[in-house]
């Protein structure tokens, strides 16, 4: 299960992800908002964040304007590795090297076609299993 979540700026953006991840037919759960009205991007990091951590849903994906604010949201959580990607290239790196958990993008830096790739590459790239990786991470929780 897929956790899915933005403020109004990430609003537009966030809808076309959920159709796509229809048709790819990849369960998710959103954790609003639930229209273009003007909100706080803390209070839906947060919350995309807890699913997470608590286990509910397995990974994130969280937009706002710059995908900036909600991210640095969500790294607040413990456990949480939260990656602002606007490439493939990075979206598969972080993947295969921070074990990331929820990705995040900005729906004024990039078009809807680009970011469905992102999402793609994301949920479909493994972490390495490295261990240099492995003890990298466990770095950052300690
Ligand atoms: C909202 O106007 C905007 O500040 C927000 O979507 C985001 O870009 C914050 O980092």
């Amino acid at each position: 299960m897929i956790a899915i979540g933005s403020d109004h700026g990430g609003f537009r953006l966030k809808q076309e992800v959920m159709a796509h991840l229809k048709e790819m037919g990849i369960e998710y759960k959103d954790y609003g908002c639930y229209d273009e009205s003007s909100c706080d991007y803390p209070v839906y990091a947060k919350k995309v964040a807890n699913a997470i951590v608590s286990g509910e849903c397995e990974k994130g994906i969280l937009i706002c304007g710059t995908g900036i604010g909600i991210s640095i949201a969500a790294n607040k959580v413990k456990g949480i590795r939260a990656a602002l990607c606007h490439d493939t290239f990075s979206a598969q790196a972080t993947r295969e090297h921070n074990d990331a958990n929820i990705l995040a993008m900005g729906a004024r830096v990039i078009g809807p076609g680009h970011a469905l790739k992102i999402v793609d590459t994301f949920l479909n790239t493994e972490f390495s299993n490295d261990e240099r990786h492995i003890r990298r991470i466990n770095m950052i929780e300690d």
